[in-house]
């Protein structure tokens, strides 16, 4: 890598821990970037920072005989050599990675390219039930990977990479959006999926705002219609979801807040609290829970 002052900020940043309300964005992305009928198979945005694919075609290596200590190393250099080599203005990377330093020291996430970040935050209640739901586990697996503190997703069998995506160091749960909400080298904006059910054209038209995206509010009216969680839904039945994971029943599971309610038992929401109430409280959450 050379120049670094000649790389082009161009990356937009679309990160949240699981089930946060990634993909509704993306799809809205979709929605309003794209023509004809918007296709949940087809999202507009530019695949995912773990993805293996984007690193071995990018670095022209195959990664399966790196170690992570490795992969972690040469992402930052991959992503500036995306920005780079794009011609469009704007790269849309979906992270669940936590933002952390590599064993050079250095962000994972490097600060040349990066024009800001867009932070999807959910009550963790409801993240716990959802996430089961995703991986086809129970809730009390979901707890345990948001309450440790070293969380992965996607842990490669023997550490070696073999799957479609690297694995990625999310942390617990706050440590994830601690380190995605400190002062980072570029702007955040972070939106609360409870936010964006409730409110959803002035939280998305704010988004559009920061992200320097041009378009109408008729355009942005369109694209939230075309998104609607049952439309989704309806067009997972017909054709399925590549996104799915496969030990789930569907992705596009109730698209709601505050069933947690319904799910946890007292002692998992004990769990959780205890663990994330500093979070929680920060982020509103706490009042929830205690109504
Ligand atoms: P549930 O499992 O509670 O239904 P992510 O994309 O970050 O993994 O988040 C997935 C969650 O967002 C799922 O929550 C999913 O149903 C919900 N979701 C997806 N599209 C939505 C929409 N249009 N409106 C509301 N929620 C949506």
């Amino acid at each position: 890598m050379t120049d670094l002052k000649t790389i082009p900020k161009k990356i937009i940043w679309l990160a949240s821990y699981p089930k946060s309300g990634n993909t509704w964005f993306r799809a809205f992305l979709t929605a309003l970037l794209g023509e004809g009928d918007l296709n949940i198979n087809a999202m507009k945005t530019d695949g995912i920072f773990s993805s293996r694919r984007i690193f071995d075609s990018s670095a022209d290596l195959n990664s399966t005989f790196l170690y992570d200590r490795e992969v972690k190393n040469m992402l930052p250099d991959i992503y500036r050599c995306q920005a780079r080599n794009f011609e469009r203005d704007r790269l849309f990377i979906k992270v669940h990675d936590a933002y952390t330093l590599n064993a050079n020291g250095a962000p994972i996430i490097p600060e040349e390219p990066s024009l800001c970040a867009v932070y999807f935050i959910r009550n963790p209640l409801d993240v716990a039930c959802s996430f089961a739901g995703h991986n086809g586990g129970t809730i009390d697996e979901a707890i345990e990977l948001m309450n440790n503190e070293n969380g992965y997703l996607a842990k490669q069998p023997g550490n070696r990479n073999v799957n479609n995506q690297f694995a990625q160091l999310m942390l617990s749960w706050s440590g994830h959006v601690k380190s995605w909400n400190k002062n980072l080298p570029f702007p955040v904006l972070v939106l609360r999926y409870e936010d964006m059910l409730a409110d959803t054209k002035a939280v998305f038209t704010r988004a559009v705002l920061f992200m320097k995206i041009d378009a109408t509010e008729e355009q942005i009216d369109k694209a939230i219609a075309e998104t609607k969680f049952e439309k989704l839904q309806q067009q997972e039945g017909k054709t399925g979801f590549a996104e799915k994971n496969r030990n789930s029943k569907q992705f596009f599971r109730k698209g709601i807040s505050g069933d947690w309610v319904n799910e946890l038992t007292p002692l998992q929401v004990k769990m959780i609290v205890d663990k994330h109430q500093e979070v929680m409280h920060r982020y509103g959450y706490l009042a929830v829970h205690a109504s």
